[in-house]
């Protein structure tokens, strides 16, 4: 049975930030999902169990080793394949197919025979592939005529093909469709090895045997699947709210006897004083009962201050384990804007995709969800309407402010500071901008970070601050908001929108965030004609 174990792992990042305690563990008998808030360390844990390089090899320095047993298959959460890239290649099938081109047009290479090693059907066996996964592509076709879903899809087919003992997947589902998580679900489950799942999907974790949560205190194996992690994770979080209650009691109990014995102290000192003054006794004696007095005095003040220390430090170290307030996003709550359009389609025959020409249009306040299996061309009408593609014919206008946040962080300069790239899209002042950063768990000094240093939930969150200081409240294009987030902060974000009075168009995949939302129209395009059906919502 393939294992991993870590020894005393631990990552520091170039601030001297140190991702999380030293972690001894074994990971064996999956499928395993790894959880934890964005930014814990989850994706640089997982490289560093696939021997990855570290993306800042100068600056991220790790300790403790990895002892593997197999083979390792790794995808990472930000699919990076150069977009010139043939599907052929990304299938690892590119050679065979060129010899066996070469072969059909006269070469008698032997090189090409050994190459195509008498498997002569290889080419449609794949496109038959290809068309099991919903990619209506030819093998040679160049990776950029993949939608993100398709792509991770294909990604996912390759490592599950792989024969690899080992399968490390950084948030798989991001991007995927209905039918390809089911596809996901069924490759995870019947995988003979070990496969370790980074995810915040809370459907896709429910096929787990065990979670591992990461958090700055290491790591907790769980066994069972996500609702009894939840369950469990619920209780000991009680346990411990209870267990702060008790101490914060003490504590103030201690306060309490503290200013008690202060006053006394006062009172006897006074006392003390009075009798000085009028007393017959011999003022040694006085001196010396005033001396002891005064010892009293401080012993039992330092007696306080170290029981009120300790108490501090056992709240200290429990605040630690609780997990922080609900993080907020905040857009603009005001007047419910007046009724006008802010698109207009007409007989607008997109690009790619839909090949209908559409007619259509979008009103002031309206929530619109965009679904669709992947590859429709969700992404595509959101480009045409910001005009990063032209349609075939016909037209398509946007009236009004627009913002658009791509699967893809686009709208963030990777560059800049979290602060100035927050500034630089809102009117917000420093300070302001620091405390919408904090309430998203951004604080201090991280907030000189620049954006290509961030996880994909941290770039998510300062896309989405981005998107909801926007004056004016402009019409939003969400392509899938919510891949990358953490739970708490996926909350954060359907509140943020449930109270946006300004309109949005949103693509997402994941139906407990959609549930969640409070639509006004559902849309779902494909391949025959598009209706637009309002919701009873
Ligand atoms: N190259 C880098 N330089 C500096 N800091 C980095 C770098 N890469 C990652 N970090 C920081 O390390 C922390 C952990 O990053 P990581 O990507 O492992 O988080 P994660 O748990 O996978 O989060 P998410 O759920 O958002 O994907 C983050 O706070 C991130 O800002
Ligand atoms: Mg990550």
């Amino acid at each position: 049975m393939p294992y991993l174990i870590t020894h005393d792992l631990s990552v520091t990042l170039p601030d001297g930030r140190v991702l999380f305690e030293p972690v001894s563990i074994t990971f064996e008998h999956g499928p395993i999902g790894l959880v934890g808030d964005n930014g814990t360390g989850k994706s640089l844990l997982l490289a560093l169990l696939a021997g990855q390089t570290l993306p800042s090899p100068q600056g991220i320095h790790y300790s403790g080793h990895v002892q593997r047993d197999g083979d390792i298959a790794y995808l990472s959460q930000h699919i990076t394949a150069p977009k010139t890239q043939t599907l052929a290649e990304v299938l690892g099938i590119a050679e065979q197919l060129r010899a066996l081109a070469a072969i059909q047009a006269g070469s008698i290479d032997p090189t090409h025979y050994e190459r195509v090693n008498d498997d002569w059907d290889i080419a449609e066996r794949y496109q038959a592939t290809l068309t099991q996964l919903g990619i209506n592509a030819a093998l040679s076709a160049p990776l950029h005529v993949l939608s993100g879903g398709q792509l991770t899809l294909l990604s996912l087919y390759r490592v599950f093909h792989s024969q690899a003992h080992i399968v490390l997947l950084d948030e798989p589902s991001n991007h995927l469709d209905r039918a390809a998580r089911h596809k996901l679900v069924s490759w995870i489950e019947n995988y003979p090895g070990l496969v370790i799942t980074v995810s915040h999907d809370q459907q896709l974790l429910r096929h787990m045997r065990a979670i591992y949560a990461l958090t700055p205190q290491g790591i907790a194996k769980y066994t069972g699947n996500y609702d009894e992690f939840v369950r469990t994770q619920r209780q000991e979080q009680e346990a411990l709210i209870a267990k702060r209650t008790h101490l914060n009691k003490q504590h103030k109990q201690v306060l309490r006897q503290q200013q008690q014995s202060a006053e006394k102290a006062q009172k006897r000192e006074s006392k003390g004083k009075r009798l000085r003054k009028k007393s017959s006794q011999a003022k040694s004696i006085l001196d010396g009962q005033k001396e002891s007095a005064q010892d009293a005095k401080s012993r039992a003040k330092t007696q306080f201050s170290q029981q009120l220390k300790r108490y501090q430090k056992q709240l200290d170290a429990l605040d630690t384990q609780l997990p922080e307030n609900n993080p907020t996003l905040y857009m603009h709550h005001s007047e419910p804007m007046k009724r006008r359009r802010l698109i207009k389609a007409t007989q607008c025959q997109l690009p790619f995709g839909h090949p209908e020409p559409l007619d259509w249009s979008v009103y002031a306040g309206e929530h619109w969800l965009l679904t669709g299996q992947n590859g429709v061309g969700k992404s595509t009408l959101l480009r045409t309407l910001m005009g990063h593609h032209a349609p075939v014919s016909g037209s398509i206008d946007v009236i009004g402010d627009c913002v658009y946040l791509d699967q893809h962080f686009s709208l963030l300069d990777p560059k800049q500071t979290l602060l100035s790239c927050l500034r630089h899209h809102s009117d917000l002042s420093e300070s302001d901008a620091r405390t919408c950063l904090a309430s998203l768990g951004l604080r201090s000094d991280r907030v000189y970070q620049t954006i290509d240093n961030l996880s994909g939930g941290e770039k998510m969150k300062v896309a989405m601050l981005a998107v909801s200081h926007q004056h004016a409240q402009p019409l939003l294009l969400l392509d899938e908001p919510d891949n990358h987030l953490d739970i708490s902060a996926k909350h954060a974000l359907v509140d943020a929108l449930n109270h946006y009075q300004g309109a949005y168009i949103l693509v997402s995949h994941d139906d407990a965030f959609i549930d969640a939302l409070h639509l006004t129209h559902q849309w779902e395009l494909g391949y025959h004609a598009a209706s637009s059906l309002p919701s009873d919502q």
